[in-house]
């Protein structure tokens, strides 16, 4: 949160108040159609041609019905101008005129200055590696080593490969030479504590320098040269570094024209892929593409290549993360690599017009998810029918666009060599099961219809969601009064949300601005808070469509009920196990009468 952050609640506030969020959407979208209370354009953050990009003036915040990305106005900014929210509240105090005072916070600085100290080890770190490539003999096999590979010098040089000397000390002993404190290093991740002091953590290993969008070099990979195990080592997590949430190479990536972002596995696939001139490529690194490496990439670009490696753990990583990129608004395609191969090895052998050829031919994501359908279901060459008609329809099921589904219901009616419609049917047939259980998501389709004047559907249920009872609260604080239980903060979930709900049940003034201030309590760069404020702002416009609210308050009472109730039984759990586990002392007295109050409080529930 931002106090944290070292500035003052106070400054936060003005800026937000000298900032009409309309004011500075229209600096980039132009907010053509009106409701009673909203604006709505076509949304900067993915291609669309209805305008499902909603301002809510009164509440200050946005959110888009089609990319499901929402907050207040610092989010906005940080979501349009792709930085961080620092960053975002200081071109927001620019624009406004709005001084922000040095952080006066000790931590805060404490902490700022042991990351630049960080990244400073690490740059230091890497320029000793690459030294020990390319300068020193010990570096000699490892040369060899690359060049057997294909990686050229100038590849070497832009990618700041490196190697780490087959020594307990080379690096400790360097950088120390430098004059970098030691408690400092022994908290950069390249360094181990063993019983004689600290020792290196990569040796006689190449080195992988993993830099961040803005070029700073946060970690490392470090690979074996040999088939021993484990191939890859990468250095821990640190304060500039936390796994998951980098893409490799992206600091290239992202200058380059293509208009899109290929993802593949490993380093040494994104390595060979810029030498080839594939200058959009990335690594995730590990098999799982992370929720934040997905954000991560949409913040530059909607076109998402996935080049994962084709054998069957590939294919299977390949699917979760499509689904994960899909669910941040990418706009997804798979490449199809012959013969199992990684790009590396495809370039390798083929060259790079070849690879070219494959990244042109990347398979839309139904054809893609088809086709591994199919795959599965083929045994010693021949397709189970049976198995692939019912899995196909499963998939096709899920896809919330009728246009694709009657599209591929007919490549997949070809296939089975039945007539279209008897597949358009059975999809559809599922389909109702699919909108039934997925009631969250056919809401957020009603509720999209509504606030765009589309054909209206009565009845919502109320989403049993403890974020969901906060945004109400926040909306229309008498209700918490009129509440039969009032809700306390230990009724919402530990961490964000919970400290949310200390702030908005207290009334406190970080609160204080209603929804938006509830929204702006969600959150800064860490992205958990930025998937909360998202959250928060779709559901806040869910509210403002139910319009009269007393139709859920029964909901949300009983909601509540059923959220304490629960925490009490479990707290009674608790404490009786803790009693017949032998619990002793003054303690047991307080228990004992906790005990007492829990039941009271349970006979209510009854009553
Ligand atoms: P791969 O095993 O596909 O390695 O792992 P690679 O990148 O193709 O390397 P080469 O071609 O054998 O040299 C893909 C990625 O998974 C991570 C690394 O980031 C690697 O680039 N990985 C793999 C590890 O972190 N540790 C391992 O032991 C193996
Ligand atoms: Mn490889």
């Amino acid at each position: 949160m931002a106090a944290e952050r070292g500035i003052p609640q106070s400054i936060v506030d003005e800026i937000k108040n000298r900032n009409d969020i309309v004011a500075v959407v229209e600096q980039y979208v132009r907010l053509s159609k009106r409701s009673a209370a909203n604006l709505f354009g076509l949304c900067p953050f993915h291609s669309e041609n209805t305008p499902s990009f909603s301002v809510a003036p009164e509440k200050q915040i946005y959110y888009c019905f089609g990319c499901h990305k929402g907050g207040d106005v610092i989010h906005f900014i940080m979501d349009i101008e792709k930085v961080g929210y620092l960053d975002a509240l200081r071109l927001l105090a620019d624009r406004a005129g709005v001084h922000i005072p040095e952080p006066e916070d000790a931590g805060y600085r404490k902490r700022a200055e042991r990351e630049t100290l960080l990244y400073k080890i690490n740059a230091a770190a890497a320029a000793h590696f690459y030294l020990n490539l390319t300068e020193s003999p010990k570096g000699k096999a490892a040369s060899a080593y690359l060049a057997r590979r294909g990686i050229t010098g100038g590849t070497i040089r832009k990618f700041g490969l490196g190697f780490a000397a087959d020594d307990w000390e080379d690096l400790w002993k360097r950088l120390r030479n430098k004059g970098f404190d030691a408690e400092v290093l022994s908290g950069s991740g390249l360094f181990r504590q063993g019983r004689d002091g600290p020792y290196d953590l990569f040796r006689n290993r190449i080195m992988f320098p993993i830099f961040d969008a803005l070029g700073r070099v946060v970690a490392f990979g470090g690979r074996v040269m040999d088939d021993s195990q484990p191939k890859y080592i990468n250095s821990p997590e640190s304060a500039v570094y936390t796994k998951g949430r980098h893409l490799y190479a992206l600091n290239f990536a992202k200058k380059s024209k293509e208009g899109s972002l290929i993802i593949v596995e490993g380093y040494m696939d994104a390595i060979a892929m810029h030498q080839a001139g594939v200058e959009n490529a990335v690594a995730a690194l590990g098999t799982a593409l992370t929720t934040s490496q997905a954000q991560l990439a949409r913040r530059y670009t909607e076109n998402v290549i996935v080049g994962f490696d084709a054998d069957a753990s590939g294919q299977e990583a390949a699917l979760r993360s499509l689904d994960i990129l899909v669910s941040k608004g990418c706009h997804v395609t798979v490449l199809q690599i012959p013969d199992g191969k990684d790009p590396d090895e495809y370039i390798r052998r083929n060259g790079a017009d070849r690879f070219h050829d494959l990244v042109k031919r990347a398979l839309p994501l139904m054809d893609y998810k088809l086709l591994s359908v199919e795959r599965k279901s083929t045994r010693d060459g021949d397709l189970d029918i049976l198995d692939y008609q019912d899995v196909a329809c499963k998939v096709l099921a899920a896809e919330p666009n009728p246009i694709i589904r009657e599209l591929y219901a007919a490549k997949v009616a070809d296939k089975l060599g039945v007539p279209s419609e008897a597949v358009v049917r059975e999809i559809e047939r599922r389909r109702k099961g699919v909108e039934q259980a997925a009631g969250q998501g056919t809401l957020r389709d009603r509720l999209a219809q509504r606030q765009t004047g589309e054909p209206q559907e009565p009845a919502k249920p109320f989403p049993e969601d403890p974020l969901f009872l906060l945004c109400l609260i926040a909306s229309s604080p008498e209700l918490a009064d009129r509440m039969r239980i009032s809700p306390e903060p230990e009724d919402f979930p530990e961490g964000v949300i919970r400290d949310m709900a200390v702030a908005v049940l207290a009334r406190d003034e970080r609160a204080g601005a209603g929804l938006s201030g509830l929204i702006g309590l969600a959150g800064d760069a860490d992205w958990h808070g930025r998937r909360i404020a998202d959250e928060a702002a779709r559901m806040s416009f869910e509210i403002d469509a139910m319009g009269d609210l007393s139709a859920i308050e029964e909901a949300a009472n009983s909601y509540l009920s059923r959220v304490r109730k629960d925490r009490l039984v479990a707290r009674k759990a608790a404490i009786v196990a803790w009693i017949a586990a032998g619990g002793e002392g003054a303690d047991k007295m307080e228990m004992k009468e906790e005990l007492l109050d829990i039941d009271v409080q349970l006979r209510q529930f009854r009553g």
